[in-house]
């Protein structure tokens, strides 16, 4: 099947992105959110984007009008009827997600793949809340999205090996590097990085030093292109919480306990750059 015509659902950091790439490798793309004012501020953000590229001639002033012309925008979810693709990027709660796929089920024509783009809820039992399990995949991508090569592409227990097939050809066509993972707790990426991001707060909470240096000594002795309470407040403290409790609900694992710390931070609204505060501060900036 060749898909011409995607999906969004969600026009926040990571829906944006998702958007941005599909638009921008030539796919007619509609992206929704719940309010008016969240799909604007998803589509002003596609445009700093884009314009940021043009400036440094990564890319071409028409290619970038083009782009933009490729994005619509709605706040329903009845227009997605005529989709060949829908990635679901939404709040990360298990219950919105199997409401939203089982309304998307309903509305999306038959042969229509159905994506989700969460950070560690079980694709199999998204899959399992549709009558097309067999359509439904993880289409993981990494923030920022129009910079990470990678997309963690999911293969729940009953997606059909041509869907998983579609997708990876999808991932390639957008310039990504698709790679296929089974379906499990965190999959690949995040069962390894956000533990590595957990124990880093653990490292603040027992005071063994400053959050400028924690991350100092990650990006001077790892490599890391930034450090892990840096890379916190870039993916959100709310998400690194709800990945470390998958893991650990999941693999009922004492290894991969939520830092104290952490949930603390959660519980005060400090969730890292999109509420201007998390380990470092943002208002400023
Ligand atoms: N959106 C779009 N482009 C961005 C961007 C953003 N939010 N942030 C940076 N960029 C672009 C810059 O414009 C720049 O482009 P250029 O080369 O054309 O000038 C390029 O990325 C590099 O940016 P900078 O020079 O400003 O800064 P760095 O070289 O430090 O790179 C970074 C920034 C790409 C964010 C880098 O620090 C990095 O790779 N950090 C790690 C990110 C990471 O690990 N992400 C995965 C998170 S896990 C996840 O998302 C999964 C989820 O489920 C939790």
């Amino acid at each position: 099947m060749e898909i011409k015509k995607v999906g969004v659902v969600g026009a926040g950091t990571m829906g944006n992105g998702i958007a941005q790439v599909f638009a921008a490798a030539g796919y007619d793309v509609l992206m929704r959110d719940i309010k008016d004012e969240f799909v604007a501020r998803g589509l002003s953000t596609i445009k700093k984007n884009l314009e940021r590229m043009v400036s440094r001639n990564k890319m071409a002033a028409e290619a970038k009008d083009a782009a933009l012309a490729n994005i619509h925008t709605t706040t329903e979810l009845a227009p997605f009827a005529d989709r060949d693709l829908i990635v679901e990027a939404a709040l990360e709660e298990v219950s919105l997600k199997l409401q939203l796929f089982r309304e998307l089920d309903g509305i999306a024509k038959p042969e229509a793949i159905l994506a989700t783009n969460t950070s560690s809820i079980s694709v199999t039992k998204i899959a399992a809340a549709t009558k097309r399990p067999g359509q439904v995949i993880g289409m993981h991508f990494f923030n920022p999205v129009p910079v990470m090569q990678l997309v963690e592409i999911v293969r729940a227990l009953q997606t059909k090996e041509e869907v998983v097939a579609t997708i990876e050809a999808t991932g390639k066509k957008i310039g990504k590097t698709p790679h296929v993972v089974k379906d499990s707790f965190g999959f690949v990426v995040n069962r390894v990085l956000i533990p590595m991001v957990n124990e880093a707060v653990n490292c603040l909470y027992e005071g063994l030093t400053q959050p400028e240096d924690i991350d100092a000594v990650m990006k001077l002795g790892a490599n890391h292109p930034m450090g892990p309470l840096a890379l916190a407040d870039l993916i959100g403290l709310d998400i690194i919480l709800n990945v470390m409790e998958t893991l650990y609900q999941g693999f009922e694992d004492p290894k991969y306990r939520p830092s104290p710390l952490l949930k603390q931070m959660v519980d005060a609204g400090y969730l890292g750059r999109k509420t201007g505060r998390g380990f470092f501060d943002y208002q400023s900036a």
